[in-house]
């Protein structure tokens, strides 16, 4: 069965099932500054899942794009990847375990839908512990629709809990479906899920979110429990199709195909990795400037993971002698793949292949500053430390995994402590750097972050007011001491006009206006004149904030009830960021 396929057929038992589709959202959350990348179909649920009503109702499914750094340095071998699509749905409050077992089964099974063999059919449930016990209802309801016990395991924590490690958020124990894969026989009597062996192959994962868990890492009920599913698409094609892996899929061979094609030379299975490298980061590359917040290669935040994705996707290329510009024959392949799902990256085309061929050119330029001096510490010193590979860095945007390559080839290791300690000195680049923030993470809803949200509604019409309605955002970021605003504006505000956005804001703030909210079909928002700029992220029915007639946007909130909470806001720093392009930084004053 073919990608397409798998899609479709699952929108549409969910559909059946009286789902609301709803549209993949950005791969880049909105405000949200604990995570860089959506990492899975429930992340920008969270609102919904802690109670805030959705406005297409109690039941979702969707197709969500994905993107998962933390394997990125694995990938190369035959199983990782960091961009994916994750299949999903939703209970927000509504059916519970009884439904999702069944009709996790029945799609997995049924020959109307998946047709997997029943008996191939493996599942694995939380054993239980301090916090929660073992999940038995999910047991007799595998067992009621006839997995045998022999095909039931119970694992703990570390395999059935799901909730990012390590965030504060909703989370819960998971039930795991697995198929086993005939070709690969069970590496021993002790091989069950989860087995490295690759006998046991996960296809779907069940998660019931009843609980919150705590800074402290204490756990607490949710108010409502909810069902949230994720069934990563490149994986189950693969079972579908019977061929080893992801990259057996049309997920990758198009883009495996052309990069054989513009080798230089005969390819050998010692190029394999290399191939995959390519394949992998020049489609995450795309898919994440193609986004409709347009993530342009940087040294900080997700610009700073698609310079090291394109830089690592260079370096491979130069390793089979595929000349320049190829990235840009395969961003072409990629649209081609992706464009009839996410209409984003026919739309963004230009931005993608400007900035892809930029900075091809601007790495070559400095790869071969680099090279040189890199071969003149190593002829004067005979070793590289973690000190010359930061400087590499920093200095010459030599990305570390190839200085660690280079240093390989010369048989030498770099101390990485060395060249950590140095990364966390260099505070803007370590902010990016810092591992956690690539692992995933849930969405902070605490006041402070609450209030700049509503304060960055308040400064966007503000800066419509006061420089005309050609202002829109770009793009925006939140921590919890300041807000980021990017919109499109040819120079900086002047002192007069800073003053006046300001005074706009905080008269508002100073009436303590209702923020009000509600939802309705999207063309009659637009027609409201509601701000909707990221037009990939919406469903037909969506969510409204709107305050007084001095703002009215799009958006999922959550926001403060009343604008007086904000006290006083005032602009801070402005920049130039790129060619029409302004940012702004924002904080609150108590
Ligand atoms: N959120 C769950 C996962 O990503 C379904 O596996």
């Amino acid at each position: 069965m073919k990608i397409d396929e798998l899609r479709k057929l699952y929108i549409e038992f969910f559909r059946q099932k009286k789902h609301a589709v709803i549209p993949s959202a950005s791969l880049i959350p909105e405000n949200d500054p604990t995570v860089l990348f959506t990492t899975a179909g429930m992340h920008p649920l969270v609102p919904f899942l802690l109670g805030q009503p959705h406005p297409q109702g109690k039941r979702l499914v969707n197709c969500q794009k994905c993107i998962r750094t933390t394997d990125i340095d694995d990938v190369g071998d035959a199983t990782h990847l960091t961009f994916f699509e994750m299949l999903g749905n939703w209970s927000l409050g509504d059916y519970w375990k009884k439904e999702a077992v069944q009709w996790s089964y029945e799609f997995l099974t049924s020959k109307k839908w998946l047709g997997f063999n029943p008996e191939k059919l493996s599942i694995t449930v939380f054993e239980g512990d301090d916090d929660a016990p073992r999940d038995e209802e999910s047991v007799k309801l595998w067992r009621e629709v006839g997995i045998p016990e022999e095909r039931i395991f119970y694992l703990p924590k570390e395999d059935n809990w799901w909730g990012p490690a390590g965030a504060t958020g909703p989370c819960g124990p998971c039930t795991e479906m697995f198929i086993e894969v005939e070709d690969v026989p069970a590496c021993g009597p002790n091989c069950r899920p989860g087995c490295e062996c690759g006998h046991y192959f996960e296809v779907w994962n069940d998660v019931f979110m009843m609980y919150y868990k705590h800074e402290d890492g204490s756990y607490t009920p949710l108010d409502q429990r909810n069902v949230d599913t994720g069934m990563g698409v490149e994986r189950t094609a693969a079972r579908l199709q019977g061929v080893p892996t992801v990259y057996h899929t049309e997920a990758y061979v198009p883009l495996i195909e052309k990069i054989r094609e513009l080798a230089g030379r005969e390819l050998t299975e010692s190029d394999d990795a290399f191939i995959k490298i390519i394949a992998d980061h020049v489609k995450s590359a795309v898919m994440i400037m193609a986004d409709d917040r347009r993530i342009a290669p940087s040294n900080v935040e997700q610009g700073y993971i698609v310079r090291r994705l394109l830089r690592k996707a260079i370096h491979s290329a130069d390793r089979l002698e595929i000349g320049s510009g190829f990235m840009e024959t395969l961003t072409e392949t990629v649209i081609e793949m992706y464009k009839h799902i996410y209409d984003e990256v026919e739309r963004n085309r230009d931005f993608v292949m400007e900035n892809l061929t930029l900075e091809e050119k601007k790495f070559r330029r400095t790869l071969r500053k680099a090279l040189g001096k890199f071969e003149r510490i190593y002829s004067e010193n005979s070793t590289i430390t973690g000190i010359d590979a930061f400087l590499l860095f920093t200095s010459f945007g030599l990305p570390l995994e190839m200085t660690k390559e280079l240093a390989e080839e010369k048989g030498i290791t770099i101390n990485m402590d060395e060249f950590r300690r140095q990364f966390e000195e260099h505070r803007e680049i370590s902010r990016t750097a810092t591992e956690g923030k690539f692992k995933g993470g849930l969405a902070d809803h605490s006041e402070e972050i609450t209030k700049l949200h509503t304060a960055t509604h308040l400064l966007q019409a503000a800066l419509r007011k006061v420089l005309g309605e050609s202002v829109r955002q770009n793009g925006s970021n939140i921590t919890k001491d300041r807000l980021r605003f990017d919109f499109t504006f040819p120079r900086k505000l002047t002192d007069d006009e800073k003053k006046q956005v300001e005074d706009l804001i905080n008269d508002v703030i100073e009436r303590d206006l209702e923020v009000q909210h509600t939802s309705m079909p999207y063309e009659e928002a637009i027609k409201k004149g509601a701000l909707a700029f990221f037009k990939e992220n919406y469903g037909d029915e969506v969510s409204v904030y709107w305050i007084d007639d001095f703002s009215i946007e799009l958006c999922g909130g959550p926001h403060v009830e009343r604008t007086g909470i904000l006290k006083e806001f005032r602009i801070g720093k402005q920049e130039k960021i790129g060619a029409g392009l302004i940012r702004i930084k924002g904080i609150l004053v108590n």
